[in-house]
């Protein structure tokens, strides 16, 4: 394969890297207690050089109240003691490194946890004092300031403010959350704050982390004076009124916040020869690649998720177009392009393309929240997300893994209501499922009595319950099993190292209805989204062999199986 590898020397290495999300608390535990730990991501170090990742980030790991399961940061400073301390942590960094893996951590600028030391002050501080000044409190309306300051809703159900009972016991001010009471934004307004994630980005780096992954950027930065929103009456859920809150989401200022970030890192490589850090941020634009663009701007993020193929339904035409979209307005500006199937706030991909409505344009970024009731057939799911990953894995830019899709692991939907953790399902009375089946932990292998390897032999219930027959996807399973899911990305990943890093994409067949289909140097990723198998043109296939197959042992060049994915390498 090193024929085609014609890697431009000194680029940076996350223009292609394949990132794997490790979401700790799920990944695997080590001291029993039912939740995953940094020395469960040291133990398993092994396996993900096996799959060949070139990084991994994982989801926020420093003390926290868990309420939004790390997403609410009490010290930006520690480590979560329930996953290890700041040792566990170099050591988990050197494991890594001696496996050839780059380190990523997560960092929340919008909010902290409301047990954040800052927040606490804050409470105990008068109206108009300094620390307030950090968040945003403000007196409330009516006659008694009974009620809230303004209309918002939060993200996660519920209004977007809460009073605080004052020192003195009588109630007080508000304070603005965009997403759960016990996340209060930050007023990025206040140096303090800004000057706070100026020492965070640093000390980390100290530590040999890598990058960033920068969490819910969309909605840092409010409108001046907190005006109120205007309600759309079709604005649906709760997630879906407040991403329409103009006030909250993708205000210009911003963007110098980003800009600030940018010049520390910069400053930060400068004084440090031979580290190439990297910062992805995280925000929901789908259908807006401009909106998108501007937060990969050279001066500020060095890369964007881009959601818009993973929220796109089981149909060519729009599988295409989110691509190429995406892919030209930021290729265009010279910006670095990401691809994801999965993460930690969406319903897996198995799911998603095995219910029944995949196929129609209704299931358009409608499934990875709210309760659908289409009938899921996961055969069929499993099919079309290894097509699915086939097909990204060869685009140009960089791949985001979550863990678990390795594994072919569906949605568990059958949650008990009881067992259910995600704030999201609470705050909005069960309207809204939220994101705990995509959160199950994992499987490692097929023995029930360790919670099939997630735990050891001793341990607490795992925090959140993995289903009977979960010890089929385990790792040890599939590990032996070239044909396995596992199997497949393993093979998937290291037939993308060896692409042409430089060779553009270009699209052939492109009005097909049938077929999704591009060339990147001297190979030809083919995408069936139909339910038959498909011949292709004779000049198409040219004298091309199958290198890759999403169905396995399919090596006839000339057609491409339902629902799969296959490439054509020229000899
Ligand atoms: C991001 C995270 C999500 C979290 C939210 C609030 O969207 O991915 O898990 O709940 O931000 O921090």
């Amino acid at each position: 394969m090193s024929e085609l590898h014609t890697a431009t020397p000194g680029r940076a290495w996350w223009r292609d890297a394949v990132v794997y999300q490790v979401y700790v608390r799920s990944f695997a535990d080590a001291n029993g207690d039912g939740r995953g730990d940094l020395q469960g991501i040291i133990d398993h170090m092994p396996y993900l050089q096996q799959l060949g990742v070139d990084a991994i980030w994982l989801c926020p790991c420093f003390p926290s109240p868990q309420m939004d399961h790390g997403y609410d940061v009490a010290d930006y400073f520690d480590i979560e003691p329930t996953y290890g301390n700041l040792d566990t942590f170099d050591r988990m960094v050197a494991a890594a490194s001696g496996h050839g893996i780059k380190v990523m951590l997560d960092v929340v600028p919008n909010h902290c946890s409301s047990q954040h030391a800052w927040f606490q002050a804050a409470l105990a501080a008068p109206k108009g004092s300094p620390e307030r000044d950090r968040f945003y409190f403000r007196d409330g309306k009516g006659e008694h300031g009974e009620l809230p300051p303004n209309n918002w809703t939060a993200i996660f159900g519920g209004p977007a403010w809460t009073r605080v009972t004052e020192p003195d016991g009588t109630l007080g001010q508000w304070y603005l959350h965009v997403f759960t009471p016990w996340q209060p934004d930050f007023n990025w307004e206040n140096e303090d704050v800004a000057d706070h994630f100026d020492r965070m980005l640093a000390f980390w780096f100290d530590r040999g982390v890598e990058g960033f992954r920068v969490d819910a950027v969309g909605v840092v930065g409010k409108t001046e004076g907190l005006p109120d929103q205007v309600i759309d009456p079709n604005a649906g859920t709760a997630t879906e009124q407040a991403g329409k809150n103009e006030h909250i989401q993708f205000k210009p200022r911003a963007h110098d916040y980003w800009r600030r970030w940018r010049r520390v890192i910069d400053a930060y490589q400068a004084e440090h020869p031979g580290r190439d850090l990297v910062t992805v941020s995280e925000a929901y634009t789908p259908g807006r690649p401009d909106l998108l663009l501007k937060f990969v701007e050279p001066d500020q993020f060095h890369q964007s998720f881009n959601f818009d193929l993973m929220l796109a339904p089981w149909i060519a035409g729009p599988i295409r177009h989110s691509v190429a979209e995406v892919y030209d307005v930021l290729t265009g500006a010279g910006a670095s392009v990401t691809w994801t199937l999965n993460n930690h706030d969406t319903q897996r991909a198995v799911t998603r393309y095995g219910r029944a409505n995949a196929t129609e344009m209704v299931s358009w970024t409608k499934n990875n929240l709210v309760y659908v009731d289409a009938p899921v057939d996961e055969a069929l799911g499993l099919r079309r997300a290894e097509a699915m990953v086939a097909f990204a894995a060869g685009l140009p830019g960089s791949l985001y893994l979550y863990q678990g899709e390795e594994l072919g692991l569906p949605e568990v939907l059958d949650v008990p209501a009881d067992r259910r953790e995600d704030p999201l399902f609470a705050r909005t009375g069960g309207k809204e499922i939220g994101r705990d089946g995509c959160r199950i932990p994992l499987p490692w292998t097929d023995d029930a009595a360790t919670a099939f390897g997630f735990s050891p032999a001793d341990h607490a219930e795992p925090w959140l319950p993995l289903p009977a027959e979960w010890g089929r996807y385990a790792a040890s399973v599939q590990a032996g099993d070239d044909d396995s899911t596992l199997g497949l990305y393993r093979h998937l990943l290291e037939h993308r190292r060896a692409l042409d890093v430089d060779a553009p994409l270009a699209w052939v067949l492109a009005d097909s209805d049938e077929l999704v289909a591009y060339r990147r140097g001297k190979v030809t990723v083919v995408l069936n989204v139909t339910d038959h198998a498909m011949t292709l043109p004779a000049d198409l296939v040219g004298n091309g062999t199958v290198i890759v197959t999403s169905v396995r042992g399919h090596d006839d060049p000339t057609t491409v199986p339902s629902d799969s994915c296959i490439w054509l390498l020229d000899r």
